[in-house]
């Protein structure tokens, strides 16, 4: 059995290095699903059809590429490479054209410009300071057309304050004869309440015929109240939030109710 050590980094390298084995522990991600609300939140914003969209920190790229299925011209960013990697050759098998680019979220080089952005999965934890998210937000919005929207699924404030706890920690999944269970978070993780950051252990076990591992990963992650949000989508200046919904399922308004799991902000580039 191959055993991978703690390694401490800026954002689950280690963790996220295993792509194949990422996409296989996230398949539970209703993809299509997630993309039809947001394509429709985008035409009942905008009056029109995205034609374009932008995947930040995009991993597998499950969402760029059925975007692309659908007929968008699709592009993706992500730091990791073996991410980078395992996407492109996911949009090869699926034949569709994918442009993916590997940088950081915080600042990046990006020539074209899309209708539509999104960052999935409460990637924007990875955004530990202040300044990460204000230079997050000028770079996404050169991204954007004129009215391009910014999507952004985010954790739901009831976790940040551990008032009652809507996401699952542990689970396995399971392709053919490749099992992979994930730990995300542990009773020893440390919560620093100046940079409102834990320093989360994401663990990866991972079997196949011919070979079984784990993987033992600590990182910051950020936690986000929706003022905070708001004050920083203010303080950047190039963006107005136009809305906010509870779930990529269609027609959840953004409350306490158990349907609204999630606080998914949507950002207007002005
Ligand atoms: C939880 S995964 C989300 C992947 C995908 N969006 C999804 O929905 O499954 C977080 C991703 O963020 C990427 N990431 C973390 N920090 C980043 C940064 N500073 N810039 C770009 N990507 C980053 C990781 O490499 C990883 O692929």
């Amino acid at each position: 059995m191959n055993i991978t050590k703690v390694t401490q980094n800026d954002c689950h390298t280690e963790f996220y290095s295993k792509a194949r084995f990422y996409d296989i522990a996230f398949s539970f991600k209703n993809v299509p699903e997630e993309n039809q609300t947001i394509i429709d939140l985008y035409r009942k914003h905008s009056g029109n059809d995205a034609k374009s969209f932008l995947d930040i920190a995009a991993g597998p790229a499950s969402n760029a590429i059925q975007m692309a299925q659908r007929g968008l011209k699709s592009f993706a960013l992500d730091y990791s490479k073996e991410m980078v990697a395992y996407g492109l050759e996911k949009a090869r098998a699926a034949g569709v054209s994918l442009t993916y680019l590997q940088g950081d979220m915080r600042s990046f080089d990006f020539t074209e410009t899309v209708d539509l952005a999104a960052i999935f999965m409460d990637s924007t934890s990875y955004l530990i300071t202040n300044e990460d998210v204000v230079t997050h937000f000028k770079t996404v919005a050169k991204c954007l057309n004129k009215n391009g929207l910014y999507f952004l699924e985010m954790s739901h404030p009831r976790d940040v304050f551990s008032v009652g706890k809507s996401t699952i920690t542990e689970w396995t999944e399971r392709d053919g004869d490749v099992e992979v269970s994930v730990q995300w978070g542990n009773d020893t993780d440390v919560f620093d309440s100046i940079k409102q950051s834990t320093n989360v252990t994401a663990k990866l076990k991972y079997k196949t015929p011919s070979k079984q591992g784990e993987i033992v990963d600590q990182s910051n992650q950020r936690c986000f109240t929706f003022n905070e949000i708001d004050a920083l989508v203010k303080l950047s200046g190039c963006f107005e939030m136009i809305d906010v919904v509870g779930s990529l399922k269609p027609g959840v308004p953004f409350s306490n109710e158990k349907s609204s799991w999630r606080m998914i902000p949507i950002l207007k580039r002005i």
